[in-house]
């Protein structure tokens, strides 16, 4: 088993390289965060991941695991060294490079000869070759150090499952015996492994996302047409899923998608594209549409209590960007809150898990639960599809509320069930 090094303990590096070490692997993950870095090795796990912790303790249990500070350390003996390291987007939409950058020019002198320098972070088309570039102007034997591009497909909350189960690996690397050095690596997943050249394989990250993003936007503005023409999108999207072309995954309408991924990414592919002298309308179109579907959100909010929130008090249900996860990163739900506070409204806001991070919003107070959430307020927005909000005691909610008003926007209340008991229900697209 092979020796690697992941540099970057964050959801993309702890992942990887528990989940390595888990394979079998000897692993050490080198970050900056020296207070991260003990916390890890004491078992402890900053972020909220089913079954990380768990691989985490095994790791260090078994000794293929460990976690040291900066990057040079954790590279010393590494034949394989994984970047997962943040690639934020810029001022500009880009995506900023600068920690790629640092680590590379940190461990340019102390790679060893043979070993492979493995872009993990998801990085614009033409940085693994930009690495290489960079390695050999830092003074590394270039001639000695492969480097090679592996994208993750990690979903947030399932990033373990996704992992050891990947719907497939790829690789992208211009040789091809480094790649198959590289492709061995996951020989435990037991996925198609895809070998490509780098530029491939970095488009084939942006490519995914974006696509996922559009099946989002596309589904969200299928909504809105049903609102208008009086269907109802959850049976479109049923009827729709059967076809296997198009299947059942991200048929889902909602607030607009959010997160730490799509919307860096799509604005990234829209800002290469623009770079390349490139047109890509369709792209820009669910951009638009999803911040668009963030607004719409506060229209229907300001309908339901008559045109104007000033002074309206407003229950939340759900910060983070999605169910699973306490990330509130780029999140639709914190937009959507953000917005309603603009427009006057006084909150208060209950999510399970996002409660330790901070969302400062003004007007703004964090509650233990939904009833007090709900209490005196005239109006409920279930901004996340927590397991949690889809099996409330509607009766004791209504009797908390100041009016039983209740806008849905993951579609994840039952309307018929709650206009039974006097409710005004509105969701997303039924
Ligand atoms: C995503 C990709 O799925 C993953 O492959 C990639 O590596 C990183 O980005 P993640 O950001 O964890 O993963 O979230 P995901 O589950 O894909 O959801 C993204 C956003 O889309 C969320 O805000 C979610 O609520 C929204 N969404 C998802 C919808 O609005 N409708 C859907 O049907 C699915």
């Amino acid at each position: 088993m092979s020796d690697v090094a992941v540099i970057g303990a964050g959801y993309v590096g702890i992942t990887t390289a528990a989940c390595l070490a888990h394979l079998g692997h000897s692993v050490v993950a080198g970050d900056i965060d020296s207070a991260r870095v003990d916390a890890l090795n004491r078992g402890e796990i900053p972020i909220h991941e089913d079954g990380l912790s768990e691989l985490v303790a095994e790791g260090l249990e078994s000794g293929r695991l460990r976690f040291v500070l900066g990057a040079s350390a954790a590279v010393a003996d590494a034949e394989f060294i994984f970047l997962c390291v943040p690639t934020p987007q810029g001022d500009d939409g880009s995506a900023d490079l600068s920690f790629i950058d640092a680590v590379v020019l940190e461990i340019a002198g102390s790679l060893r000869s043979g070993s492979v320098v493995i872009n993990k972070s998801t990085v614009p088309v033409g940085t693994t070759r930009r690495v290489q570039r960079l390695l050999g102007e830092a003074g590394g034997s270039i001639d000695e150090i492969g480097v090679a591009s592996n994208p993750e497909f990690l979903r947030e909350g399932t990033s373990v499952r996704d992992f050891l189960h990947a719907s497939r690996v790829v690789v992208g690397c211009d040789n091809s015996a480094t790649a198959v050095r590289v492709s061995e690596l996951y020989a435990g997943v037991h996925a198609p492994i895809v070998v490509t050249d780098p530029a491939s394989a970095e488009m084939i990250k942006y490519a995914s996302n974006a696509f996922l993003a559009t099946k989002i936007s596309f589904m969200n503005a299928i909504a809105n047409l049903c609102e208008a023409l009086d269907a109802d999108v959850s049976e479109v999207a049923l009827g729709m899923g059967y076809d296997t072309r198009i299947g059942f995954e991200f048929l889902q309408p909602g607030p607009g998608y959010g997160g730490s991924c799509f919307p860096k990414d799509t604005s990234a592919l829209m800002h290469a594209a623009h770079a390349a002298g490139a047109e890509f309308p369709l792209l820009q179109g669910v951009i638009d549409g999803n911040v668009a579907q963030h607004e719409r959100m506060i229209d229907k909010a300001k309908r339901l209590v008559g045109g104007d929130l000033r002074g309206v008090e407003v229950a939340i249900l759900g910060l983070a960007f999605k169910a699973n996860t306490d990330d509130v990163r780029d999140s639709p739900a914190v937009y959507v809150a953000r917005r309603l506070s603009e427009e006057g409204a006084t909150l208060r806001a209950y999510d399970p898990k996002a409660a330790a991070n901070s969302v400062l919003i003004d007007s703004m107070t964090r509650v233990d639960s939904v009833t007090e959430a709900a209490k005196g307020a005239s109006l409920m927005v279930v901004l996340t599809e927590w397991d949690e909000f889809r099996w409330l005691n509607f009766d004791e909610i209504g009797e908390a509320l100041e009016k039983r008003i209740v806008l849905d926007t993951r579609n994840i209340l039952d309307p018929v069930a709650l206009r039974r008991r006097g409710w005004i229900y509105e969701g997303v697209g039924r």
